[in-house]
């Protein structure tokens, strides 16, 4: 029998909200703009692109140690399990599970269905025996996965959440998506959470790979300004702009930021019709992302009080990513 994918896809965030969160963290005084805000469809290539530089070895760091240790990830993953893809993507990463995991059914989630229709269409031609869903849904806030997804109960969830994306979080709200994690993994048997995660390691390490010498990560950053610029009407002068990235060694975070190259004023249309304005000075800037960093310490901690037991970690030789894989 030949599946093919179901899509489904949440409520959207109107543009209106949009607009409303983006005109808030310009006007706050440290202005701020969410990470979410640097995938429009330029910017989703350019971090494509990201992952391919020498600087950048999260990537290709968590491909090796997947590859290395999938063969004994197997033997803890019960087969014919749901695997749920958070922030699925291309479904690249998934995709390489199939054949050592056995799933019975793929769940690909992303913020856009659009971009899942595509990946997961593909994908279905080549392994054309495994039942398929799209889920178009904002996972960072809550985690509802929709009814009719129609999800076999008796069987285990497997979650994967790989890229280190959770680093994005801070501590606190990384607890409370664990959490919410947990929850969908407690309504089924022998469930399972399979997670990437970024670790602490020399500040030179760490600052290279989100200032790297292309200045691929500098654009990715800048073209967050363009994607304000037609989301929210605003004027931004992409050449004002310049990119700022450092390792923020009491918070355990990378911090990227855009610094005004001169004293700007940047204005944007309001709900009410009105001009909005403001006026950054030389020097100020506007925070874009938080990249957490954890200890494999530290993150077991954090399993653990998000209601995980036992957690097997993996990492490469020179220990800088993991792998866990934590059970209920
Ligand atoms: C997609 C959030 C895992 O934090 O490393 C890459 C995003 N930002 N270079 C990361 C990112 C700058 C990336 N995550």
């Amino acid at each position: 029998m030949t599946s093919n994918p179901s899509f489904i896809q949440t409520r959207i965030t109107d543009d209106r909200d949009v607009r409303t969160e983006l005109s808030t963290g310009l006007l706050e005084p440290a202005a701020r703009i969410s990470p979410k805000y640097l995938y429009d469809a330029l910017g989703s290539k350019l971090f494509e692109a990201i992952t391919c530089l020498p600087e950048y070895y999260p990537t290709r760091t968590e491909a090796a140690i997947m590859q290395a240790h999938l063969g004994d990830m197997a033997r803890h993953i019960p087969a014919a399990a749901t695997l749920i893809d958070l922030g699925a993507g291309n479904c690249e990463k998934a995709a390489r599970l199939f054949g050592a995991l056995q799933p019975a059914h793929y769940v690909a989630v992303d913020i856009s269905v659009d971009f899942l229709k595509g990946s997961l269409g593909c994908l279905q031609r080549q392994f054309p025996h495994l039942r398929m869903s799209g889920v178009g849904m904002d996972f960072s806030e809550k985690m509802d996965l929709p009814e009719e997804l129609q999800m076999n109960r008796q069987a285990p969830c497997l979650v994967f959440y790989p890229g280190s994306s959770i680093g994005n979080f801070t501590p606190e709200q990384a607890l409370r998506f664990l959490q919410r994690i947990r929850a969908i993994c407690s309504n089924h048997p022998d469930s399972q959470l399979l997670i990437g995660v970024d670790l602490v390691k020399d500040v030179a390490a760490l600052e290279a790979a989100y200032d790297d010498s292309l200045g691929v990560t500098a654009a990715f950053n800048r073209n967050m300004l363009l994607h304000l610029n037609t989301r929210l009407g605003s004027d931004f002068n992409i050449t004002d702009w310049k990119h700022v990235a450092f390792y923020n060694t009491q918070a355990d975070r990378i911090e990227m930021h855009l610094e005004a190259l001169n004293t700007v004023t940047v204005s944007w249309q309001s709900d009410e019709g009105k001009r909005v304005r403001r006026r950054f000075l030389h020097g100020e800037s506007i925070h874009t992302e938080n990249s957490y960093k954890w200890t494999v310490e530290r993150f077991t901690t954090l399993l653990r009080a998000a209601g995980f037991a036992g957690a097997h970690h993996y990492t490469d030789a020179d220990g800088r990513f993991a792998v866990f894989l934590a059970s209920i």
